[in-house]
């Protein structure tokens, strides 16, 4: 699988490999022909993730966690040694925290989010853009969320450490602006996933809501794949996007139109 198809020749790394939008997007880039670099906290997941891939498909799975500077320093260098240069980064890795009102919201969680959110692609980026820098190009691509674009209530630190995702993409491709480093990011909507399951059911304490109740307030009236999410990181990731920097795709089936 590598070597063939538009992404030939890339090396791609994308953190939070193991969960369900990383994995859709090692999946969608590896048959774009990228060689990968999957990273993720999760040892066994990750390992469930890599094994999901074509047998043809070249990949480097590490083990590492996002908000620690020495093993995010350590998984670009293995990359760069390994694979010889880092071409697309999806910056991926991130926690919904707890799903509860900010007067009930510990301080002990509010920091954890922040620091896998904000600090983790925070981290991705000081040591990935002056790899991109040295090999005269690359492209970032940051998950923020739809909830880093309007409130969201009783995920309010997770919403706050989305737009300070947003804020951060916005900076980072300012600084790069005077290279082919490019950096922007996506905002998923909800996205049939754990992480969707999760909240909703912590903000309804357990008990099942329809679908038709939950899509409500989609104009698409469906929930999104994790698929339809790694399409557009491989758009970002691709020369077709070589005019694109500094922007939030909001993949949400038109959630945040009204
Ligand atoms: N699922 C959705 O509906 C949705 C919507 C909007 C945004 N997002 C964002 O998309 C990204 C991926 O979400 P997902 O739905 O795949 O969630 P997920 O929970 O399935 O995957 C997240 C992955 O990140 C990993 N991770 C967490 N902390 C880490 C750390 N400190 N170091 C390394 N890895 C770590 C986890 O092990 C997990 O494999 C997240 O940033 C999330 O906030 C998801």
């Amino acid at each position: 699988m590598a070597g063939q198809g538009v992404l030939s020749g890339k090396v791609a790394l994308v953190t939070g490999a193991a969960g369900e939008i990383g994995a859709a997007t090692i999946k969608l880039l590896a048959e774009r022909g990228a060689r990968i670099v999957a990273v993720d906290r999760d040892a066994d997941g990750l390992k469930r993730a890599t094994q999901a891939l074509p047998a043809s498909a070249e990949v480097l799975p590490i083990v590492a966690d996002v908000t620690r500077e020495d093993e995010v320093a350590a998984y670009v260098q293995r990359t760069v040694e390994r694979m010889g240069g880092l071409h697309i980064f999806f910056n991926n890795a991130g926690i919904e925290g707890d799903i509860t009102p900010i007067t009930d919201y510990p301080l002990e969680t509010f920091r954890r989010v922040l620091d896998v959110n904000v600090v983790g692609v925070f981290l991705g980026m000081k040591y990935v853009i002056p790899v991109m820098r040295r090999q005269d190009g690359g492209s970032i691509i940051n998950t923020a969320s739809i909830a880093g674009m309007i409130g969201s209530p009783l995920i309010a630190v997770y919403s706050a450490s989305k737009h300070a995702v947003i804020g951060l993409t916005k900076s980072a491709a300012a600084e790069c602006s005077d290279t082919k480093v490019r950096i922007n990011c996506i905002c998923p909507g909800l996205i049939e996933s754990r992480m969707l399951r999760s909240i909703i059911d912590g903000r309804n304490s357990g008990t099942p809501v329809p679908l038709e109740k939950i899509v409500d307030r989609v104009p698409a009236r469906r929930l999104g794949l994790a698929s339809e999410v790694a399409a557009v990181v491989g758009f970002l990731g691709s020369d077709d996007a070589s005019y694109v920097s500094g922007s939030s795709y909001p993949v949400d089936g038109g959630r945040t139109t009204t």
